[in-house]
């Protein structure tokens, strides 16, 4: 990624790759916007980190989409996203002919985390989030350009590591707009489950531009993993990113003709 402001950032959530048929349809998707410049893929995984953690016993809790972490559920977190969840989507990848490598936040070159501060959530309680992780740090992710000018799609699983090598759970709509920012992309396209930012009726919000953003996390028409996302878009809008966009990633393998939002304008 040696040209600035070139290439795509691309979230993908953890809906879209649950099933093989979806994982297919991605890697084909994937297949279509390396062909118009550098890719770098981030990816979720909360809903077979939910069932991983059923299955064991584990109760879930989460605020504004941000799973507070235990140290049990981050050995469900760390073994379910790095493990299966990265493995299998590197794989769908290399079929889909795609030069994937599988990486986490911890690699050197990626992206340093450190442990979060107590969260104000979006009702303003304060909230410890235990073994959660925020990207720190404004170097350019020297791996991931590296990865990419040779060719390669590096696919990123959002945990990481801190200092003292503690592994921390990172929301992975958090880690792609602190990425999409510090790689100078073009675009950061989140794909997941709905048709972008939807408004109280279901239906999509095409634009959010001004204050909305503010307004629609305080009002509570955008809540769980939709705030966490919003929040990572501002990030990525202000880090000078062109192109900020929330798709429905389902059933497609054009992620450019996906109904969805475009957040702080174009
Ligand atoms: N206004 C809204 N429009 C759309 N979805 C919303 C809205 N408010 C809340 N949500 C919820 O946010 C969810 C998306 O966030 P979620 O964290 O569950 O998925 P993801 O980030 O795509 O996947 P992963 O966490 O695995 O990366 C939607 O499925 C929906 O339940
Ligand atoms: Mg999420």
């Amino acid at each position: 990624m040696t040209t600035h402001g070139a290439g795509v950032l691309l979230k993908l959530g953890g809906e879209l790759l649950e099933h093989a048929a979806g994982r297919r349809d991605v890697a084909r998707a994937m297949h279509r916007l390396r062909d118009a410049g550098p890719l770098v893929v981030v990816h979720g995984g909360g809903r077979e980190v939910d069932a991983e953690m059923a299955a064991k016993g584990i109760a879930k809790r989460a605020v504004d989409g941000l799973r507070l972490t235990d140290s049990d559920t981050l050995e469900v977190v760390v073994g379910v996203l790095a493990g299966r969840v990265n493995t299998r989507l590197v794989a769908a990848a290399r079929v889909a002919g795609i030069p994937a490598v599988g990486l986490t936040a911890a690699d050197a070159g990626v992206s340093p985390v450190r442990r979060a501060d107590t969260y104000t959530a979006a009702d303003g309680t304060q909230v410890d989030l235990g073994w959660v992780g925020k990207p720190v740090g404004t170097e350019a992710p020297v791996l991931v350009t590296r990865l990419c000018d040779a060719g390669f799609v590096p696919i990123i699983a959002s945990i990481g590591a801190d200092a003292d090598g503690q592994l921390l759970n990172v929301n992975a709509d958090t880690l792609a707009g602190h990425l999409a920012a510090r790689l100078s992309v073009e675009q950061l396209l989140i794909a997941g489950g709905t048709a972008g930012v939807l408004d109280e009726h279901g239906d999509t919000i095409t634009s959010i531009t001004g204050g909305l953003l503010e307004q629609l996390v305080a009002d509570g028409r955008a809540s769980a993993g939709m705030v966490a996302k919003l929040i990572a878009c501002r990030e990525a809008h202000r880090g000078g990113v062109a192109r900020v966009r929330i798709v429905s990633g389902k059933n497609t393998t054009n992620l450019d003709e996906c109904p969805g939002t475009t957040v702080g304008g174009q």
